[in-house]
């Protein structure tokens, strides 16, 4: 066992116009090397699992475990977990693109960077003429690919990607495919509308319903 969700019931305290849960009893196992993709229609409750993850917000009932352990108790979660957040203002602590890599970079500079730019070749992104640019200059596209750039490049074990092909043209959601296909050292977690994008890339698929 290794990311569990255990007995997870979950509402919007200001949902409106009824208090309508968003999770009744969910639980869900993921195994080390699992590639799994969890699935549903807009307001279905996919991002809102990755706020249970991260703390944003707390399940009414149930828990979640990371390697056995209550993950409200652990301090180290996000050493082991990246997440490409659905929305980038999610995901970006500085607006200059530099600014961000070296500041993601800042433990282990040479071994990311590297990473960060291997990434960006693979995705044919010109990075480096990109640097001195602000984010939000930066087409929805574009942006999302420098996210997942990111994210990657952090090579952590634990990937959860929520809703990775959004804004993406059908050249890099091709490379982004031949990526997590082909990757086996990774423990992947994938939210999406779409479960036929996935075929051929996930070992698992658990539908949400409204
Ligand atoms: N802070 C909040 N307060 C009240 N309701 C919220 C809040 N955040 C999200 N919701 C509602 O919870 C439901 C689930 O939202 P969520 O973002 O998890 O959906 P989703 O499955 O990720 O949808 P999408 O496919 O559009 O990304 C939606 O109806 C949304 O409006
Ligand atoms: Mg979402």
């Amino acid at each position: 066992m290794s990311l569990s969700f255990e007995n997870i019931s979950f509402r919007y305290k200001n949902c409106y116009p009824v208090k309508q849960s968003i999770f009744s009893n969910f639980s869900l196992n993921i195994q080390l090397g699992e590639k799994v993709g969890i699935f549903g229609k807009t307001g279905s409750g996919k991002s809102t699992l990755i706020k249970l993850i991260t703390g944003e917000e707390k399940p009414q009932k149930g828990k979640i475990l990371f390697q056995n352990q209550d993950i409200k108790k652990m301090k180290n979660l996000f050493e082991n977990i990246a997440i490409l957040f659905q929305k980038p203002e999610k995901q970006f602590v500085f607006p200059n693109i530099k600014d961000e890599i070296e500041f993601i970079s800042e433990r282990r500079k040479i071994f990311t960077q590297t990473l960060i730019y291997e990434f960006a070749d693979k995705f044919n992104f010109p990075l480096k003429s990109y640097l001195n640019r602000n984010i939000y200059s930066l087409s929805l596209g574009e942006l999302k690919l420098l996210q997942i750039i990111l994210v990657l490049s952090l090579n952590k074990p634990y990937w959860i990607l929520d809703d990775p092909f959004l804004f993406l043209d059908g050249d890099k959601i091709k490379v982004f495919k031949e990526i997590l296909a082909n990757i086996n050292d990774k423990t992947i977690l994938i939210l999406s509308r779409n479960k036929s994008d996935f075929k051929g890339i996930i070992d698992r698929e658990i539908m949400l319903t409204i």
